[in-house]
């Protein structure tokens, strides 16, 4: 098991990238990597910094909910980004992650997960990777962003209340994972998107091959609305990253902001 260690050291050791995870903060055990990016953000990080702990006792999901993130058994870790770009096009980041995410999984495994916009990574119509970006907004108006990134490694077995929608890359047949080096991957994914992005602020760069790896692309969709839900079908996304669903009043442009979207008969 020596060579599966997740530390600073290794996983900087095994990463290519120029200014991505230049600071590596690790913990044993730690609430929230996205809490104690804020934290460090605070007492002034640098742009880049990424934070990692094996176990997180409070893990954060979106929408309020838990992220369960027992030791061994995942990659729960955070980037902490100072973009140059405008606060309402930082939402995009998440789309970047999940691309990143999906990139590393295909090269360091046999496996071929996809992603169910706008930020799930999915494998066999479960989740095995969920993203959370928050926003840390600043006076002088430099905001900052955290993007938060779990994914389900080597989860044997799921709380019976996620046990349907979730899965890991152990269940579903990886070998070998080792965690080190499949988060340098996604460091030096992420870096390579980030750095395209940032220059054309819209997602059109990587439009095509997103949408090549979106799992509801063309499938049945109902749209959980506050003011409603409707059905439709997925059919892209736009540059501002928002979800192209046809449906009777024509081609409406689902923001990741306001709400969810399933597939008509399950999760995906
Ligand atoms: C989701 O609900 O799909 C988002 C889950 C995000 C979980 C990750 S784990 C690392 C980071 N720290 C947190 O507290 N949450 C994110």
């Amino acid at each position: 098991m020596e060579k599966e260690r997740l530390n600073a050291e290794r996983i900087q050791d095994l990463c290519a990238t120029t200014w991505l995870g230049k600071e590596i903060c690790y913990y044993d055990s730690i609430d929230s990597t996205n809490a104690q990016a804020r934290r460090l953000s605070e007492e002034g990080a640098a742009h880049g910094t990424v934070i990692v702990s094996d176990i997180q006792t409070g893990g954060k999901g979106r929408r309020g909910r838990t992220w369960v993130s027992p030791g061994g058994s995942g990659i729960w870790f955070s980037l902490l980004l100072y973009p140059d770009i405008p606060v309402e096009r930082a939402h995009l980041l998440t789309l970047v992650a999940a691309m990143a995410v999906v990139k590393a999984i295909r090269e360091k495994t046999a496996l071929e997960p996809r992603i169910k916009w706008p930020n799930d990574v999915i494998l066999s119509g479960k989740k095995t990777c969920g993203i959370l970006t928050e926003m840390i907004p600043r006076v002088d108006g430099k905001n900052r962003v955290i993007v938060g990134i779990g994914i389900n490694t080597h989860t044997r077995a799921f709380d019976p209340e996620i046990a349907d929608t979730a899965t890991s890359l152990v269940l579903e047949g990886a070998k070998e994972v080792d965690r080190a080096e499949l988060l340098a991957v996604v460091l030096e994914q992420f870096e390579k998107y980030y750095d395209k992005y940032g220059k054309t602020l819209d997602v059109s760069i990587f439009r095509e091959e997103y949408e090549s790896f979106l799992v509801n692309k063309d499938q049945s969709v109902r749209v959980e609305d506050p003011g409603g839900a409707y059905r439709g079908i997925a059919r892209g996304i736009n540059e501002d990253g928002e979800l192209l669903v046809e449906c009777e009043q024509g081609l409406v442009a689902v923001n990741a902001g306001e709400v969810s979207v399933r597939g008509i008969y399950g999760y995906v």
